[in-house]
């Protein structure tokens, strides 16, 4: 970034079925970060949020839409909006939900953390911190997200603590060094997908603790496919994983009894 320009900050929004929750988020999201552009990314919700999206878009300049033409998931939503992002020179990019339970009033909080002088590759707002909460979620929502990260630390040695949580800061170069093209996981598991990918390319994730408070109206989107999904992806990659660090340890081991100078 060169001197003077502005630090440009752009917040992705994912829409499915909305309307009742994305104005009161706008709102919510323009007087605690005046500063950041809104990129609403709906599919086609047939509750008709594209065009409450394209209404305020109408009224601040600020807010963008992107309509995409059926629901294809959350992963594939963000990476549409990270492809738009990149292309216009946002410095920072960042994810929250449309239906509240990201509160926009601790944005300023991840992002101060985001320019930090460790330039931290990417910051995860994360309710399983010490700090962190949830508040209203019924014991099997908080039961899968706590079984769900155990296990992508097990299966993937994912070090953070709410891999799957979706409030979260890039850094752009972060966005650009990864191949955001070959990404498959269409639902929530893209979330663990990022975090997995940043770790593995080196680099430096952080938690901030957030309170995450479940949504007063409108529905879950999650279902039974996009945990099943988590699941197949989650335990193909452990596996990938493991065969890869068996067939580096064979490989040493051969090594070992087969020196170069063939001295047996
Ligand atoms: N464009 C688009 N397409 N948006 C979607 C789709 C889709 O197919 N599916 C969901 N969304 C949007 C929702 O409209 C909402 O803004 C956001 O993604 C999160 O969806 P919710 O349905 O509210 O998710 P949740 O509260 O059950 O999910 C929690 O778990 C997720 C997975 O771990 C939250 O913690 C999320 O942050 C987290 O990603
Ligand atoms: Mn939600």
């Amino acid at each position: 970034m060169s001197e003077g320009e502005p630090r440009r900050v752009l917040v992705i929004i994912p829409t499915y079925d909305e309307r009742d929750t994305l104005p009161e988020a706008l709102r919510r999201l323009r007087a605690a970060v005046p500063e950041a552009d809104v990129l609403v990314v709906d599919d086609a919700s047939p509750d008709g949020t594209g065009e409450v999206a394209d209404a305020a878009a109408a009224d601040d300049a600020a807010i963008h839409v992107l309509h995409r033409p059926g629901k294809d998931g959350l992963g594939r939503a963000y990476v549409e909006g990270f492809g738009w992002a990149l292309s216009r020179g946002y410095a920072t990019v960042v994810e929250m939900d449309a239906d509240g339970s990201h509160r926009p009033e601790d944005l300023p909080r991840l992002l101060a953390r985001a320019s930090r002088s460790d330039r931290p590759d990417l910051v995860l707002g994360s309710r399983w911190v010490p700090g962190g909460r949830v508040v209203n979620w019924p014991s099997h929502r908080q039961l899968l997200s706590r079984g769900g990260n155990a296990w992508v630390r097990l299966a993937l040695g994912v070090t953070v603590h709410d891999a799957t949580g979706g409030y979260r800061v890039f850094r752009a170069e972060t966005l650009r060094g990864l191949p955001l093209a070959e990404i498959e996981s269409q639902g929530y598991c893209f979330q663990v997908d990022m975090v997995w990918r940043v770790e593995r390319a080196g680099g430096r994730v952080v938690e901030v603790p957030i309170t995450f408070v479940e949504r007063a109206e409108g529905r879950s989107k999650m279902s039974r496919a996009i945990v099943a999904e988590a699941l197949w992806r989650t335990t193909a990659w452990g596996v990938a994983r493991r065969a890869g660090q068996l067939g580096a340890l064979a490989r040493r081991l051969a090594r070992r009894r087969r020196p170069a100078g063939g001295r047996r």
